[in-house]
Order: C-alpha cells, then structure tokens, then sequence
C-alpha cells in the first residue's frame, strides 16, 4: 500500500486548485506544532505536565499547564512563518496580531490549543481544535474586528485528538480528511480519506447532569431516545459522553451519532457552553463536509454573525437527520 504524508496529501490538494501555497504552508506548521503538543501531551506525569497552572483564562476556567503549553506551542510554531496576520486563543483574551519583527501574512488563526483539558490528568484523550479565516484585504494593523466572520468564511478548520493514536482531521471544504502519526518516523499519514456521517444514529452524546437545566425542546428529544423501543422511536439508543469534543466529534465522524451541548438556564446569560470561534465553528464546518449538519437548535452555526471573539452559542452536530429533528422541536416550541 503506498503510503502517503500529510506533506504528499496537501502538495496533492495545491495542484487540484483546493488551496494556496500558503495555506498549504500554515496547514504544515499547524501540524508540526500538534506533534509537538503531543509529546508533551503523551510525557505526562514523566514531564510533570499534569496540573493545574495556577492561572485563571479569559473564560473564567482554571488553566491546566498543558492548556498554557499547548497555547505557548502553537503560538510559537506559528509567529514566525509569515502566514498569518494575527491569531486568537481560546486561552489569551485578547487578538495576538503578528509581530513587527516577523513579515505579515493573509490568514488568521483561531484555536483552542487543548480541548478537554478537564480530561488530562486522568489519562483521557484530549485534542486540538483551529480555524483559519482570511484577514479582511488591506489588514496592515489586524484588530478584534477582522476576525468577526460567519463561518461560512472559513477557509480551513481541524482538530486533533491526543487517544491511543495521535490523529489530525481537517478540511478545506472538499471532504474531511484523517491522518494518524507514526510516531516513529514523526509523520502524518493519510489513514482516513473522505470520512462522512451517516445521516442515522442510534447514539448520542450529551451531559445529562444538566438535564434539568434544558430547554423544553431538547428535555422532549432526550426523553424521547431514552424511552428507547417503548417511546415514540420505538427503538434503543446508547448514550456516550467523554467530556472532550474533540473525542466525542471524534466518535461521530467515526460512526455517526449526535452531540448536543444546548442551552440551558444556568448558561442563558453567557449564550451557551461551547465557543463559537474555536469550537462551533471549526467542527461545524468539519461536520457539514463530512454530510452531517450543525445548528444552535434554532439557526445554522455557520451562518451566526459573531459578536465577541469569546463569544458561547449552544452546540448540536452529527447526524443529519437526528440533528433536523432537535431542530424541527425548537421551531414547534
Ligand atoms: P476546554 O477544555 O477547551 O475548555 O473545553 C471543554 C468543553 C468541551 O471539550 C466538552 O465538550 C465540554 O467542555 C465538557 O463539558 P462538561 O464538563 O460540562 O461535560
Ligand atoms: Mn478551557
Ligand atoms: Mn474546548
Ligand atoms: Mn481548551
């Protein structure tokens, strides 16, 4: 079997006109900074990269060290290539726009540099999550405000997932495409090719804890999959939650499924959970490429206009037709 890089893979994508040199480029030093996340990630407690940092972030969570690590390594990886005109983080509050010192590129880079970070120190996959937008032409000093576009105006988006393999999945709009590190040669290989969603499922992912919280539109769908062969689906669904997206979208573009993380009223004043920017963003466009579909419950995720660059929304993405069901009981409510 021939076995083909990541390099071999996005040089291919160049010559189909799928993207630039440049992007091609930021695509090689984003994977580059995730194989060294997971050195540090796999090092654990050997490296004495477990823990808390002793800091707080922009969103109110203590920071883990790999979060500050992680964050540090993309940011390091990636200022001095001259792809970028600024960067944002999921653990930084401010825009962080390129340096005077190094030449300013096209392309803007989101990320959450380590997701799931409750996970990391009882040995459960984590991962990496980014975006990639196009600063608005004539961008010489980048601000907060070049950054706010749909995300239909993405033009990259993956994540990583840190599990038993390392693995990097990303999509440049033609298809979602999975690759797996050989640690050995220190490679990405090109094992997953065109990955797509089934539009059926028979399991779903979401923290139940909050079930009282929900809003009566997901409280009727989740009642619904729980009453399994005797409710009105009249068949079993199983339930999975790993508490990293990355792991639990992970599982869905594997096999399917839906994940919802809704609104609920202990979150209604921040508009949700998860992070439009770095979060929603990135994976709904992974999701629709792959023939899923991802909405609020009320709206396309791709389509909000983003306000805030920490911006929360509520998240539900996977199977279409699970997904267009949650959203049909929003519009009945
Ligand atoms: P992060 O670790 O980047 O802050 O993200 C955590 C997110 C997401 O990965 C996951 O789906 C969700 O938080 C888990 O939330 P609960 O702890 O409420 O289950
Ligand atoms: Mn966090
Ligand atoms: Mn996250
Ligand atoms: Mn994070």
């Amino acid at each position: 079997m021939r076995r083909v890089t990541l390099t071999q893979f996005l040089i291919e994508q160049q010559r189909k006109g799928l993207m630039d040199a440049d992007l091609r480029l930021l695509m090689e030093v984003v994977a580059r900074a995730v194989k060294a996340i997971a050195v540090n990630v796999s090092k654990g407690a050997l490296a004495g990269v477990l823990g808390e940092a002793g800091s707080d972030n922009v969103q109110g969570e203590a920071q883990k060290k790999l979060d500050v690590i992680a964050n540090d390594i993309l940011i390091q990886a990636n200022e001095w290539g001259g792809h970028l005109a600024a960067m944002a983080s999921e653990e930084v509050e401010e825009i962080r726009p390129i340096s005077s010192d190094y030449p300013r590129g096209g392309f803007l880079l989101l990320f959450d540099p380590l997701d799931g970070s409750s996970n990391i120190d009882v040995n459960i996959s984590v991962g990496t999550i980014f975006s990639v937008l196009r600063c608005p032409e004539g961008s010489k000093a980048p601000t907060e405000a070049d950054f706010m576009q749909p995300g239909t105006a993405q033009v990259a988006a993956g994540y990583s997932v840190y599990g038993p393999s390392t693995q990097l999945i990303l999509t440049v709009g033609d298809g979602v495409h999975g690759f797996t590190l050989d640690r050995e040669m220190g490679s990405f290989i090109y094992t997953h090719p065109n990955m797509t969603i089934p539009e059926d499922t028979k399991e779903y992912a979401i923290n139940a804890s909050n079930a009282r919280y929900w809003e009566a539109p997901v409280q009727r769908y989740v009642g619904e999959l729980q009453a399994g062969k005797e409710g009105p689906r009249e068949r079993d669904f199983n339930m999975r939650w790993v508490a990293s997206m990355v792991a639990d979208v992970h599982r869905i573009l594997t096999r399917g499924g839906i994940f919802m993380y809704p609104m609920d009223s202990k979150m209604k004043a921040q508009g949700g959970k998860l992070r439009l920017m770095y979060e929603a963003n990135p994976m709904a466009m992974i999701v629709e490429a792959a023939g899923g579909a991802a909405s609020t419950g009320r709206e396309r995720i791709l389509e909000i206009q983003p306000t805030k660059l920490h911006q929360r929304v509520p998240v539900v993405l996977g199977s279409k037709n699970e997904v267009e069901r949650v959203v049909r009981y929003h519009l009945e409510a």
